[in-house]
């Protein structure tokens, strides 16, 4: 590809971790590789994520070349319409990071920062064509089997349990104490995983996003529960995931249900939560859209969808490995190029969004879930876990108000998403007994149409959308190692 390389070291050379062909952190000029072309990792590139990629946009247009880290050469695809090419387009665009140049020529080794999340796995976002369809069908169909209701109902309770135990201290941190917690154990329950497996989950997921030495532990703990759940439900299947992939016709031998399963517990995991509290952040920061949610004017599954629309929880993620020479948003890209799919630059583009933050109104064309084979499948799952987990909080705590000035939030950005740090919150303490007696009525509190919604229509909720369609994509108009401590997700779905 265009990218260049430095010629005096060989790719993705690095010294402690510092790629050779870096000036230091901090150096304004870090944020460039040689030849100017623009660095997607390090300091400079996650200080201000929005306006890197709108400078991208300026400079290059849909398609711009980038450098990942160890200065390898990628493109990262900011056009709506392109993301869309790509992502429809499995046959010019693989997912099987074996077709990467890179790889091929030895550039990028198992050791790579990049690795986790590009390199070939035996879970499904690594497969192509049959191979794909034989885990997705099986995935899709197993989800699709859920109850919803019985889901919500589930959250529901994982969720007043949580605020029972801040609920009398007048104050928490909503993004540990709450929306890190709520949906691992909401995947628990979706896995068939028992109750109490729940917190010792939430914990040992915490410790691979921590990305320390305990990590590995972590993750063997993980695979070691998720082992033992497959055992048991072939001599004792129930109603979970866990059982019917286990059942399925796809007849996945028991390591697939084992990557699978871990897949899920991951993808939907740390997404969730993120969507959860930069919900909550909104709502919380902008006085108009919460008195309109309160008012009936915006409805909660509109607010989240705004958020997929601004804030979606993974802002960039690996868009496949170009089969042959091909054309793409006026880029001659060649074949093993890898392309990365730029979500959040994608969802503001002007070419479908001429306002910058512009109200979607419930408009669900975003790419937060991107498209084609590989779309997310647990999109609906975790929409309902999160309009039910800020419903009960808002329930809850309806004075619920942020400690800090929106201007006193801090992020961590890496290439492949942006975190809230904490999300502080203050309200009246109530005893949880109390609070408990309260939740009959508190129902009645929750953002009417939210409320109303929760167990109709899914809307947005569980079952999808309204009509229990899956979602079109339409462009608008034309329709109808971090304060905590992560690489990522996207990191995380690729290690093992
Ligand atoms: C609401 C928060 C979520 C967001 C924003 C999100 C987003 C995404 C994205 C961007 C992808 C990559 C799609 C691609 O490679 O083209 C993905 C894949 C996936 N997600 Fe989600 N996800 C969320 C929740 C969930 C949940 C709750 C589950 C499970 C119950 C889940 C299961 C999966 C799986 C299995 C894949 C791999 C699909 C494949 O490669 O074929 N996700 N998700």
């Amino acid at each position: 590809m265009t990218a260049p390389m430095p010629d005096s070291f060989p790719p993705g050379s690095s010294l402690n971790g510092t790629p050779l062909s870096a000036p230091p952190a901090g150096c304004p000029a870090h944020a460039t590789g040689p030849d100017g072309v623009q660095r997607l990792y390090g300091p400079a590139a996650s200080e201000d994520p929005a306006g890197l990629y709108e400078r991208l946009r300026r400079d290059h247009g849909p398609v711009a070349p980038v450098l990942l880290e160890g200065d390898v050469p990628a493109w990262l695809v900011i056009g709506y319409n392109e993301v869309l090419e790509v992502a429809r387009s499995p046959r010019r665009f693989s997912r099987d990071g074996r077709n990467w140049a890179a790889w091929q020529e030895g550039h990028v080794g198992n050791g790579s920062p990049i690795a986790p999340v590009l390199l070939w796995g035996p879970d499904c976002t690594h497969q192509d064509g049959d191979v794909h369809q034989r885990l997705r069908r099986a995935v899709n169909e197993s989800l699709d089997r859920f109850d919803r209701r019985g889901l919500r109902r589930h959250v529901q309770r994982y969720a007043h349990g949580l605020i029972d135990r801040f609920a009398a201290d007048g104050q928490a941190e909503v993004l540990s104490q709450y929306a890190q917690q709520l949906p691992m154990l909401a995947l628990t329950t979706v896995l068939g995983l028992p109750d109490e497996e729940g917190p010792r989950l939430v914990e040992a997921s915490r410790q691979l996003l921590i990305g320390t030495e305990k990590a590995v532990t972590a993750d063997a703990y993980i695979q070691g529960a998720l082992r033992t759940l497959v055992a048991r439900k072939h001599e004792d299947p129930g109603h979970d995931l866990a059982s019917w992939l286990v059942g399925h016709p796809a007849d996945l031998s028991d390591e697939e249900v084992v990557h699978h399963l871990r897949l899920v517990l991951i993808a939907g995991n740390e997404t969730t939560t993120n969507l959860i509290v930069n919900t909550l952040r909104v709502v919380l920061t902008h006085p108009k859209f919460r008195g309109s949610l309160h008012g009936g004017r915006m409805t909660l599954p509109a607010a989240v969808e705004q958020v997929l629309w601004d804030e979606p929880p993974i802002a960039v993620c690996p868009g496949g490995f170009a089969t042959l020479d091909v054309e793409l948003g006026g880029r001659a890209v060649a074949k093993g190029d890898v392309l990365l799919l730029g979500l959040a630059a994608a969802n503001a583009d002007p070419a479908v969004r001429p306002t910058p933050g512009a109200p979607m109104n419930g408009n669900r064309s975003h790419l937060a879930f991107t498209s084609g084979p590989h779309e997310c499948p647990g999109q609906d799952i975790g929409r309902a876990i999160t309009q039910t987990a800020i419903e009960v909080l808002l329930a809850r705590l309806p004075d619920l108000g942020l400690t800090v000035g929106p201007d006193g939030l801090s992020w961590t950005a890496s290439t492949w998403s942006r975190h809230l740090d904490e999300l502080p919150v203050r309200f009246g303490p109530r005893p949880p007994e109390e609070a408990a007696d309260d939740l009959e009525g508190a129902e009645g509190r929750v953002p009417p149409d939210g409320a109303e919604r929760r167990e109709e229509d899914g809307a947005g909720g569980a079952d999808g959308a309204a009509g229990g369609e899956r979602v079109r994509r339409h462009a608008p108009g034309t329709q109808g190692a971090t304060p905590r401590g992560r690489r990522g997700l996207l990191a995380l779905l690729r290690r093992r």
